[in-house]
């Protein structure tokens, strides 16, 4: 009763923000992303008699089962779930490797909960469509049910649990786009998207947010179809900008940009008004995707590579979603 999975990070093109049932995490728009090739985790999940008790272990650190851990209690929480499916009662060790820095706004939880829902289903001897992997996940974290299907990725904010899930709309081979994932700082955020959601309310411009996102959605689908860059590039960011005027504006404020943050935005501003068509979107907290086509990738790494304030850099194409893998991590 053991098994790997490996499942992609996702960047959101179209945000969700915002839970209409916070228990069964259904988010109060649709939202649009991509899954990214080098953002992954890795997870090995074996349910035996064994283990006294459910053991976790990230990037090589041992989560303690006291009521201060958060991670610890999400992931006993979801393989919960998994049990009762399979009707199961044993105890779980669960090891997982981020391939990058996690709470750092790059969706650790997207790649993290894919990857422990594909492993743990596998393990407990359950199949599942792809349709139901990405219902679990997203129980896990919202953004995880995006990084089940492949490439780019629909997720239906649906009115039950059973109708609100993830669908591919495009294989990645569909616009040969690049996520160029600036890390400026490893520091980890203080309040995390589940935290920040729920004041999302509390901005006066939530609800203008939302009565002209489903045109958003349809414009930025025509974007996408006819591979329309410029479109598309000035879409994204204005829907970021757009996040974080919200985060911005609830009570109390959520402010998750560092000075590095800003100064990568009007450095991807400067360059694309320089002829390198280059548009950046951010999400729950400082570190900056740079999107651009894979034509421009090599002047866009010359560009990121003069900045001292870039402590690292990932490139990322579109990618297939989370699936299992024979090598085990123990
Ligand atoms: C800004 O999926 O991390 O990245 O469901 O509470 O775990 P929970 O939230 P999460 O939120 C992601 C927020 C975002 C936008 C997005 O990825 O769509």
């Amino acid at each position: 009763m053991k098994a790997t999975a490996i499942a992609p990070a996702n960047i959101a093109f179209i945000k969700y923000w915002g839970k209409k049932d916070e228990t069964w995490r259904l988010p109060v728009n649709n939202s649009i992303s991509m899954n990214l090739s080098n953002l992954t985790t890795t997870t090995t999940v074996e349910f035996a008699e064994k283990y006294a008790e459910d053991i976790v272990i990230i990037d090589g650190f041992l989560s303690l089962a006291d009521s201060s851990n958060q991670m610890r209690e999400r992931i006993v929480t979801h393989l919960n779930q998994v049990r009762e499916l399979a009707g199961i009662d044993l105890p779980a060790k669960v090891v997982s490797q981020n391939s990058f820095p996690m709470e750092t706004g790059l969706s650790s939880s997207a790649s993290g909960f894919a990857a422990l829902t594909v492993a743990a289903v596998k393990a407990a001897g359950l199949s599942l469509s792809k349709k139901e992997l990405s219902i679990l996940a997203r129980l896990g974290s919202g953004s995880a049910c995006r990084s089940i299907p492949d490439g780019f990725v629909e997720w239906h904010t649906g009115e039950t649990s059973e109708d609100s899930y993830a669908e591919s709309l495009y294989p990645p081979e569909h616009w040969q786009l690049i996520d160029l994932v600036a890390i400026l700082s490893v520091k980890r955020k203080q309040i995390s998207s589940t935290q920040g959601q729920r004041l999302a309310e509390t901005s006066a411009f939530f609800n203008t947010r939302l009565e002209r996102i489903e045109e958003k959605i349809s414009q930025l689908k025509i974007y996408l179809k006819e591979r329309n860059f410029p479109g598309f590039g000035e879409l994204i960011e204005a829907e970021a900008l757009e996040l974080h005027a919200v985060m911005m504006t609830s009570r109390p404020p959520l402010l998750y940009w560092y000075p590095e943050t800003v100064a990568l935005m009007q450095a991807a501003r400067s360059w694309r008004e320089a002829g390198l068509p280059v548009y950046f979107t951010v999400n729950t907290g400082h570190n900056v995707h740079l999107i651009c086509e894979k034509k421009d990738v090599d002047s866009l790494e010359e560009k990121v590579k003069k900045l001292d304030f870039v402590r690292q850099y990932i490139i990322n194409q579109p990618a297939k979603g989370a699936r299992t893998v024979k090598q085990h991590l123990f």
